[in-house]
């Protein structure tokens, strides 16, 4: 097979068929490049990050992320042919493709403050890359970044002679956090988008030469550059305006008694609109949905597209409105007041199955009960206490007395005048709740803010129990 430029290596040099590094050991870099090595045990792949606790992390028995199944692939996968290091000169050095998987916040200074990408960490690599790359070689965009980012990259190569060869590409990740390895293992499209130049094409089937070994070839799927850019963008775009809608319904269903989940599944059942990604909530967290939609009313306002900004803007106001509308609920229900009553917040991580808490709506429904001054107290099967603390109160603020963290949900639970389910552990399923109301005051509230609680037998065990969109 011939790869454009890339090169097998003889047998001298190394007894793999491919060298990969990944510039980034998170979320995405760390079980993205997990899997690529598990699959291919002849592609060598260095992951490498900056964040020395990080990469150590990686390399020892406590993985810095929890994701279910991924020990297993890292720890099949690693010193095989799969590696974490922080020697990013190195690797890039070394490699025939580099994955940039590097984070991409919301920028909070300057221009385009709040809404536009920070594309300070993309920049800084290809600079590094520039500098460092003395073959061509395959450079692809991992990470999440506006329409026309490659260009940027483009232009910081072309001014290094040695770096000019090398081809940008896009390959936008789509996994879901909780769900990685399953996403990894059988994703529903691979993107990759790169110039449809003779080299540009070389660079797309050396990718996709990569994914096809276990990926079925027709789910791979080429465009050219700036469409792979955009897709992403507008996949999760889309993926947010669905959870809206059924948020902003929930809403309408409280108001008229109809039941939203009644409402999903009956609109669901319409192969057109289908069942995915109807579950009415507490509200969408997580590092990206936010981050991306903003990044698009931005990218629209900057093509002197307003109008298309406002529209997808509203994705996010009706987000933060149905956060706010959770810890309002609980006020109101509770006779106006909760001040100096203690509520038990269960779950804090933006979803089941993962550790992280990036833009979790548990922040904010926190944050409104301490300014309500109430006793919040958190439970979270996988989030350490330091980190809930630190997300609240913000990193290095003085301890609030109010807020606290339990070891346990029954803990948590114990004499508290009413439970906010905000995360949707299966744990939270399968609760005594009949022991936890023995041990609460009366009357007892419990607010699902998943809607995973069967309200009738909590009602029969005597809660005033209620759910979003019920
Ligand atoms: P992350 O913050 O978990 O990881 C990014 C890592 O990059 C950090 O460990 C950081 O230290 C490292 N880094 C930054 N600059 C560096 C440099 N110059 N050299 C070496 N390392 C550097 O972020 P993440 O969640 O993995 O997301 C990465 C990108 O992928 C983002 O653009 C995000 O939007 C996108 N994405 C994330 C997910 C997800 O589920 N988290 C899914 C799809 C896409
Ligand atoms: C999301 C996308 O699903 C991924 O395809 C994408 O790659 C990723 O963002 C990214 O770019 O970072 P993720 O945020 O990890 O993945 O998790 P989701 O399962 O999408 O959930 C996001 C939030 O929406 C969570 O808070 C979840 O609880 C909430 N949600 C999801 C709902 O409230 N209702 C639903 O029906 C689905």
């Amino acid at each position: 097979m011939r790869l454009g430029f890339l090169r097998r290596r003889d047998s001298n040099e190394s007894s793999f068929f491919m060298k990969i590094c990944c510039i980034g050991a998170g979320y995405v870099g760390g079980p993205t490049m997990a899997m690529i090595a598990f699959k291919a045990p002849d592609i060598s792949v260095t992951v490498v990050d900056l964040n020395e606790k990080r990469i150590a992390a990686w390399n020892s028995e406590t993985l810095p992320i929890y994701e279910p199944g991924l020990d297993e692939v890292v720890k099949t996968a690693r010193g095989r042919n799969l590696f974490f290091s922080t020697d990013v000169k190195g690797a890039i050095a070394a490699a025939d493709i580099i994955f940039v998987s590097v984070n991409t916040p919301t920028k909070t200074y300057g221009v385009g403050a709040g809404r536009a990408a920070d594309l300070r960490y993309i920049e800084s690599v290809a600079r590094t890359i520039a500098e460092v790359a003395t073959s061509p070689k395959i450079i692809v965009e991992k990470s999440t970044i506006p329409v026309r980012t490659a260009t940027t990259i483009q232009e910081i190569l072309a001014a290094h002679p040695r770096a000019a060869k090398c081809q940008v590409l896009s390959n936008p990740e789509f996994l879901a956090e909780g769900t990685a390895v399953a996403d990894l293992t059988n994703p529903d499209r691979v993107l990759i988008g790169g110039e449809r130049t003779p080299e540009g094409e070389a660079a797309i089937e050396a990718l996709v030469a990569v994914y096809a070994r276990w990926v079925p070839r027709e789910r791979i799927i080429t465009t050219n550059l700036w469409s792979s850019e955009l897709s992403k963008l507008v996949a999760n775009a889309f993926l947010a305006q669905r959870i809206s809608s059924i948020n902003a319904i929930s809403a309408l269903c409280e108001a008229t008694e109809a039941d939203v989940d009644e409402v999903a599944n009956a609109i669901g059942k319409d192969s057109r609109i289908g069942p995915k990604f109807l579950k009415a909530s507490v509200g969408f967290g997580g590092s990206c949905f936010q981050k991306d939609v903003l990044n698009l009313t931005y990218l629209c306002e900057h093509f002197g597209l307003p109008e298309v900004a406002a529209y997808w803007e509203s994705v996010i106001k009706i987000n933060d409105w149905q956060k706010r509308r959770f810890a309002a609920n609980i006020v109101k229900a509770l006779y106006n007041t909760v001040a100096d009553k203690r509520i038990a917040v269960l779950g804090f991580a933006f979803k089941k199955d993962t550790n992280d808490t990036r833009e979790t709506a548990a922040i904010s429904v926190c944050r409104d009960l301490l300014t309500e001054q109430a006793n919040v107290v958190v439970y979270d099967p996988k989030v350490p206490a330091h980190e809930i603390v630190a997300d609240v109160l913000g990193k290095g603020a003085p301890a609030n007395p109010r807020l606290t963290v339990a070891a346990s949900a029954l803990e948590a639970c114990a004499g508290a005048h009413a439970i906010a389910i905000v995360t949707e552990w299966d744990e939270f399923k399968t609760l005594d709740y009949a022991a936890i109301f023995a041990g609460m005051p009366k009357p007892a509230f419990i607010f699902d803010g998943r809607n995973i609680l069967n309200l009738a037998q909590l009602r029969a065990i005597g809660f005033r129990a209620s759910g979003i969109g019920k």
